[in-house]
């Protein structure tokens, strides 16, 4: 598969070269690893505030399922937080379970370290691992799998609903906004993607990873910045003071105005990079940023066709998802409609040039032991 790939010493400069071992590269769009095979099973630990890393299992019982869940305007959401307000019902699960084999296609299944860092090779250790706002247990799942002597735990403000959870691994139900101290030294690898719209201070978030991860271990984040781009990798700046064309960038500047007003960290894929490395506990920082077209607009390039219509199926998803925190910030349903439907319409002809961009970081934990 083809990479364009431009390597930069800076995030915010994707052209000049590097040799440093903090390495920042961006892509186009393009991928460079197989898809991902997905195994599961089920088994739910409800945790509010577990003591790690061991947990109790429950079963989904109705009356867990109805604590945890709450219906607005059409869409099932989690009842726990206030600042996450995407839904988590069966539509939702099906477009994060596709976004994730995207994501596999595009970025590869696990960033370059990771096998290393849980080697089965230190006597007398479990290697460990934790998802943060793990969705449907789509990563954790893969990793839990291809670990086997790990530990694994998922986190989300939902019970990871997985048929088939393999025995090494286990889900929480819990507010990472409520702190991490509870894990603090237990984990190998601690891995989030795509969670900072529920995430109220992310740099604050970073740091607790910092001291959730034992010595020698990776952080692994993945973020996007609520924005479009365009065909030349330019962002696409527009307000919310009217309903009107580019029709996907202006749903999106309504997105991320709604999400920010709840508290969420929509900055966070533009800060993520300078918090881990500014941070005195984390080494070996790597930037990556990926440009993933909207829409099959791209003719010249088989894969960004491929993913441009990957991207349309989640976008029209999303739109939908999108309706509870918008309707929720007070936007007028008839101008949700409007809009929404444009937005639709214009993906769904690939009549935007547009991108969306994912940011990711991973970094190891200083070691100081001799
Ligand atoms: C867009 S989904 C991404 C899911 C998964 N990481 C993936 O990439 O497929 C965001 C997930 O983060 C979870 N989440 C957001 N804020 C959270 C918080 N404060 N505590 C726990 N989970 C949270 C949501 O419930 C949701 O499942």
């Amino acid at each position: 598969m083809a990479a364009l790939l431009k390597r930069s010493r800076n995030p915010d400069d994707f052209e000049s070269d590097t040799d440093d071992s903090d390495t920042v590269y961006s892509q186009s769009s393009c991928g460079f690893d197989a898809p991902p095979t997905v195994s599961s099973n089920t088994s739910y630990t409800r945790s509010m505030r577990s003591s790690s890393p061991v947990g109790s299992v429950w079963s989904l019982t109705d009356s867990i399922r109805e604590a945890a869940y709450k219906q607005e305007y059409g869409r099932e959401l989690n009842s726990y937080s206030e600042v996450y307000r995407l839904p988590a019902d069966a539509e939702e699960r099906e477009r994060l379970e596709h976004q994730h084999t995207m994501f596999m296609e595009i970025m590869g299944k696990y960033s370059a370290p990771l096998p290393s860092v849980l080697a089965n090779d230190t006597p007398g250790e479990t290697k460990a691992i934790l998802d943060l706002g793990c969705g449907t247990g789509s990563w954790i799942l893969d990793a839990a799998n291809d670990f086997p002597h790990c530990n694994a735990v998922a986190v989300d403000l939902v019970p990871m609903q997985s048929p088939n959870m393999p025995l090494n691994c286990r889900s929480e139900v819990d507010d990472i906004n409520l702190g991490l101290e509870h894990f603090y030294g237990d984990f190998n690898v601690v891995h989030a993607r795509l969670i900072s719209s529920g995430i109220k201070d992310f740099p604050n978030l970073i740091n607790q990873i910092a001291h959730v991860l034992r010595p020698g271990g990776l952080v692994d984040l993945m973020e996007w910045d609520f924005g479009c781009y365009d065909e030349w990798y330019q962002p696409i700046r527009l307000d919310t003071s009217t309903i009107a064309g580019p029709w996907w960038p202006r749903w999106l500047a309504f997105l991320k105005l709604a999400a920010r007003n709840r508290g969420g960290s929509v900055d966070a894929a533009d800060t993520m990079y300078h918090c881990i490395k500014d941070n005195p506990l984390f080494d070996d920082v790597v930037y990556r940023t990926f440009y993933i077209p909207a829409s099959p607009w791209d003719k010249n390039n088989a894969f960004n066709m491929h993913i441009g219509y990957e991207m349309q199926k989640d976008i029209s998803s999303f739109l939908r998802a999108g309706r509870p925190l918008l309707l929720g910030s007070g936007m007028p349903e008839n101008l949700l409609a409007e809009l929404e439907m444009n937005a639709y319409r214009e993906v769904a002809e690939a009549r935007g040039r547009h991108y969306i961009r994912v940011q990711c970081v991973y970094a190891t934990k200083r070691d100081h032991r001799p």
